[in-house]
């Protein structure tokens, strides 16, 4: 019996007898040749059938043999430049075929051009895909590269909780869920809270869960369910907040260039625009942010593009602030410096200026925007409360909150960084839905 092998190990059995496990992704005819491109989970490849090799039956269903049926093939592999697949530049000529399945019927997603509606209805089925397939292969690099990245500095896993008593940005997206005899309790919109808490604790440490935010927006950069890693660092002040940030997205770009090569090449990614991903970030403060987005404004001739800049200062920045400030970069952009009322209750204030507080989101370039927000926090017990009345949020849940500057309080700060975000910036791909295997929007939670 010959191997079974990776698709994404073919390089290492040139010449050599192998058998791969997959599903027939498409198929053409030609005379004495049937060219199947199988996929087996790990990558692509053509696999080549002549007539005289096999039993006539056997050719005759390959001839045939329907898209997504599945098979086991046996074969050699052979190096030629011009096979396609992912990788591609290999090929298998064909010596045997089992077929486990051939599928009857029409496969509802024949290689052709969907709606995306029809094709989020099939989204169990899209994600066989190739474009699908290689963005959900980076998703898992970029995860397992936040982890190695953190693990590696230090920085301890805490899960904190999903049902939570209390917002942490804001009240406007909560999930609310009846919890028992304990009234209203929410899905959880970030861990940081439980973080500043552990931080004293282990000083480094960083969450790693599902977020959701009940947001109403339906734009192409929120879900209503979506994954944020979220460090957090005892010691820590702003400077040292952007400088930590900057080294971790850096390395998660160059590992996905590294480990995911042959994915971004099949989304026809432009690789060169990633590779001049390494720190510093320039950093513009707020106010220097609105200069920016005020001259853009002046400038542009359409009057659309016009309206959707109006911005005066005190707002936070929407999606037509943030792609036009990043398309000034060819890095990412740190914006660091917010009015204290466009952000969360618990963020410092700058020394000195009170309307500006200790905030720092990283934009993304090409116009994708922002990735990650941060801040460093508020450590004075007398500020914090003032701030939790001025926001309106219920002081009985956030009594252990206010321990945490009672009992050691030190300069902190945290980020959050959105993994979709992050993989639609790294893939090039325009909308949240094709980052995650099932994505939730205001309006889809099928299937
Ligand atoms: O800026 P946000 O709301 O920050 C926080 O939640 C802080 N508590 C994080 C912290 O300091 N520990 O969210 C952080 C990131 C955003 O930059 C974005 O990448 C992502 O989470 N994000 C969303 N991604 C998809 N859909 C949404 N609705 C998102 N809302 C935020
Ligand atoms: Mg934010």
């Amino acid at each position: 019996m010959s191997p079974i092998i990776r698709v994404e190990d073919i390089a290492e059995y040139v010449d050599q007898d192998i058998t791969i496990q997959g599903w027939v992704y498409n198929r053409t005819h030609k005379g004495k040749l049937v060219f199947l491109l199988v996929r087996d989970g790990y990558g692509f490849v053509q696999c080549v059938a002549f007539e005289k090799d096999l039993d006539p039956e056997i050719f005759d269903a390959l001839v045939h043999i329907p898209q997504e049926s599945s098979v086991i093939i046996h074969g050699k592999v052979r190096a030629d430049k011009r096979a396609p697949g992912i990788p591609g530049g290999y090929e298998i000529g064909v010596t045997g075929v089992e077929v486990m399945q051939a599928v009857a019927g029409d496969y509802p997603i024949a290689l052709k051009e969907h709606g995306v509606d029809f094709l989020l209805d099939h989204r169990h089925l899209w994600i066989r895909s190739q474009s699908q397939w290689a963005v959900l292969r980076i998703r898992a690099t970029v995860i397992r590269a936040i982890r190695d990245w953190l693990d590696g500095q230090g920085f301890l896993l805490m899960d904190t909780p999903i049902l939570t008593p209390a917002a942490c940005e804001g009240t406007t997206t909560l999930f609310g869920t009846e919890y028992f005899d304990e009234g209203e309790v929410y899905l959880t919109q970030s861990g940081q809270l439980y973080n500043e808490a552990n931080i004293f604790a282990f000083n480094k440490v960083y969450c790693f869960g599902p977020t959701f935010r009940a947001e109403k927006s339906k734009t192409r950069r929120h879900l209503t369910e979506f994954w944020m890693v979220e460090p957090e660092m005892a010691f820590c002040d702003l400077d040292q907040l952007m400088e930590i940030e900057e080294q971790f997205v850096s390395y998660i770009v160059q590992r996905v260039l590294t480990d995911c090569a042959a994915e971004l090449k099949s989304l026809g990614r432009d690789t060169a625009a990633l590779e001049q991903i390494a720190p510093p970030f320039p950093r513009i403060s707020y106010d220097e942010a609105i200069e920016k987005v005020g001259a853009i404004r002046e400038q542009t001739a359409d009057p659309e593009l016009k309206a959707l800049l109006q911005i005066t200062w005190g707002d936070d920045f929407g999606s037509p602030h943030e792609t036009e400030l990043t398309k000034l970069f060819d890095k990412p952009v740190f914006v660091y410096g917010y009015p204290t009322e466009a952000k969360a209750f618990y963020m410092e204030p700058w020394p000195g200026r009170p309307e500006v507080c200790k905030s720092v989101d990283l934009l993304a370039p090409e116009g994708y925007g922002e990735i990650i927000g941060g801040s460093e926090r508020i450590s004075d017990p007398d500020l914090l409360l003032e701030r939790l009345h001025q926001h309106e949020l219920p002081e009985a849940a956030f009594r252990w909150y206010l321990d945490l500057r009672r009992y050691g309080s030190v300069p902190h700060s945290g980020f959050g960084l959105g993994v979709e975000r992050t993989v639609a910036w790294i893939c090039g791909i325009d909308h949240l839905r094709e980052t995650i295997a099932y994505p939730r929007v205001i309006n889809r939670v099928y299937p």
